[in-house]
C-alpha cells in the first residue's frame, strides 16, 4: 500500500496552521481526521462548525506519546495503563476521567474525555512536531461516511478546509476501537480493529457494550457512517432474489457482496468485497462512496460472517443501514440486552 510521502514543510506548515488556530486534516492508521489544537477551544470550536456537528459530541484527543497523558487525565486505572501498553501506538481510543484543564468543548460537558496514540507515520511525524494534543474527529461532515483516502477528505469539504496531510489509504479503514475505563469494569463502547477476545487477553473482565452510568458516545446512535443511498442488508441467500425485485423493474441496484455475482446484469453495479475482514475492513467505506455514486435506486450489502472479527464491519454496516433494519440505540435497551448476554449494542 503507498503511502504518500510527506515533506517536512508540509509538517512545519501544518504545525503553523493548527498554532494559529487553523485546522488540518491528517491521516491515522484508523481514518483521516480533522485536528484542532486541542488547547484552544476557539480552533476546537471550528471543526464542529465545519463537519456540522452538534456541540455535545465529545472529540477524541490524539497524542504522540503517553507520557503527555496528564494534561488529559485525571487518573489512569490500572485496566487502561494496561490496555495502553498493549495496544499504543494504535487504533485504541479509551475513556477516562478528564483532567481538570480539558475544556468543554473536548468533552461534550462530560468528566471523561477520550485519548488515542495513532500509529500513522504521518500523524505520528505531525503530533510530534505540533508538541501538543491534536483534537480530532473523523474528516467527514456529520453522518457521513469516514474518510479512508485523501481525496474523500476533499470530497467531503472542498475548499472550505486548506490544509488536507496526504498519507495515503488508511490500512485499518474502520474507526478506532472505544473502551471506556472508570470504574472496575472496562467496557467496549465502539468494536474496531482490535476485537473483544485481544483486549480480554489484556483485560479479562472487560465486558462490551454500555452500561447506564456510562458517558454518552454519539458515534453509537443508529444512523451514522451512511451513504445518501439507501442502503439495505440482506441475507447471502436472497441476495440475488432482492436484486432482481429491482432489476425486472429497470431499476439500478448497487451491490456489496463477500462474492462475484451469479449472474450479469446491466442494472447492477456489483463489489466483490471478498471474504478477508481486514481487507474488507480496509476498503468498506471506499466502496460504500464508489456504490453511493452509481446512481442505484439502492445498496444491498451482503451480510457478513458472524464470526467475532467482523464485529465492527458489522457495527458500521448496521449504522449506515436505513432505519428499519438497524437496532434503535437505547442505553437502557443496551444495557438489558448486555444482561442478557447478547452482543449489546451500543
Ligand atoms: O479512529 C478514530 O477514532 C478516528 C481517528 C481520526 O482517530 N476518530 C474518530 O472520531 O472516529 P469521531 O469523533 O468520529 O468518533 C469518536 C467517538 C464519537 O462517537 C464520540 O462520541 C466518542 O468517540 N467520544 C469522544 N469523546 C468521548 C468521551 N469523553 N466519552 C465518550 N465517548 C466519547
Ligand atoms: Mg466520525
Amino acid at each position: 500500500m503507498a503511502i504518500a510521502r510527506i515533506s517536512q514543510q508540509e509538517i512545519q506548515d501544518a504545525v503553523e496552521a493548527l498554532r494559529a488556530g487553523d485546522l488540518v486534516a491528517f491521516p491515522t492508521e484508523t481514518v483521516y481526521g480533522l485536528g484542532a489544537n486541542a488547547n484552544n477551544p476557539e480552533a476546537v470550536r471550528k471543526i464542529f462548525k465545519l463537519k456540522r456537528r452538534p456541540a455535545n459530541h465529545p472529540v477524541i484527543v490524539h497524542l504522540d506519546d503517553p507520557k503527555y497523558l496528564q494534561r488529559w487525565v485525571l487518573d489512569m486505572p490500572p485496566e487502561a495503563q494496561a490496555l495502553a501498553e498493549a495496544f499504543w501506538p494504535g487504533p485504541l481510543t479509551l475513556v477516562m476521567k478528564r483532567a481538570p484543564a480539558v475544556h468543554d468543548v473536548i468533552t461534550g460537558g462530560q468528566d471523561t474525555v477520550a485519548v488515542r496514540v495513532p500509529s500513522h507515520p504521518v500523524a505520528q511525524q505531525l503530533l510530534n512536531a505540533f508538541g501538543g494534543g491534536i483534537a480530532a474527529p473523523s474528516a467527514n461532515r456529520f453522518g457521513h461516511i469516514s474518510p479512508t483516502r485523501v481525496e474523500h477528505v476533499r470530497e467531503e469539504f472542498g475548499d472550505e478546509l486548506k490544509m488536507v496531510l496526504d498519507g495515503g489509504e488508511c490500512k485499518v479503514g474502520l474507526e478506532s476501537t472505544i473502551v471506556c475505563c472508570l470504574g472496575t469494569t472496562p467496557r467496549l463502547l465502539r468494536p474496531g480493529a482490535i476485537a473483544l477476545a485481544q483486549l480480554r487477553e489484556v483485560v479479562p473482565a472487560l465486558v462490551s457494550g454500555a452500561d447506564p452510568s456510562t458517558p454518552r458516545t454519539p458515534g453509537s446512535t443508529a444512523r451514522h457512517y451512511s451513504p445518501e443511498t439507501t442502503v439495505n442488508l440482506v441475507p447471502s441467500r436472497r441476495l440475488e432474489q432482492v436484486m432482481a425485485e429491482f432489476t425486472s423493474n429497470r431499476e439500478k441496484v448497487a451491490v456489496l457482496a463477500l462474492r462475484p455475482p451469479g449472474t450479469a446484469n446491466r442494472f447492477m453495479t456489483w463489489i466483490n468485497a471478498g471474504i478477508r475482514p481486514d481487507v474488507y475492513a480496509r476498503n468498506l467505506y471506499a466502496h460504500l462512496r464508489t456504490l453511493d455514486k452509481a446512481g442505484a435506486k439502492i445498496i444491498l450489502v451482503e451480510e457478513v460472517p458472524d464470526d467475532e472479527r467482523w464485529d465492527a464491519i458489522r457495527d458500521r454496516l448496521r449504522r449506515a443501514a436505513t432505519a428499519e433494519n438497524v437496532v434503535t440505540y437505547d442505553p437502557d435497551v443496551a444495557a438489558l440486552r448486555a444482561d442478557l448476554g447478547e452482543d449489546g449494542e451500543p
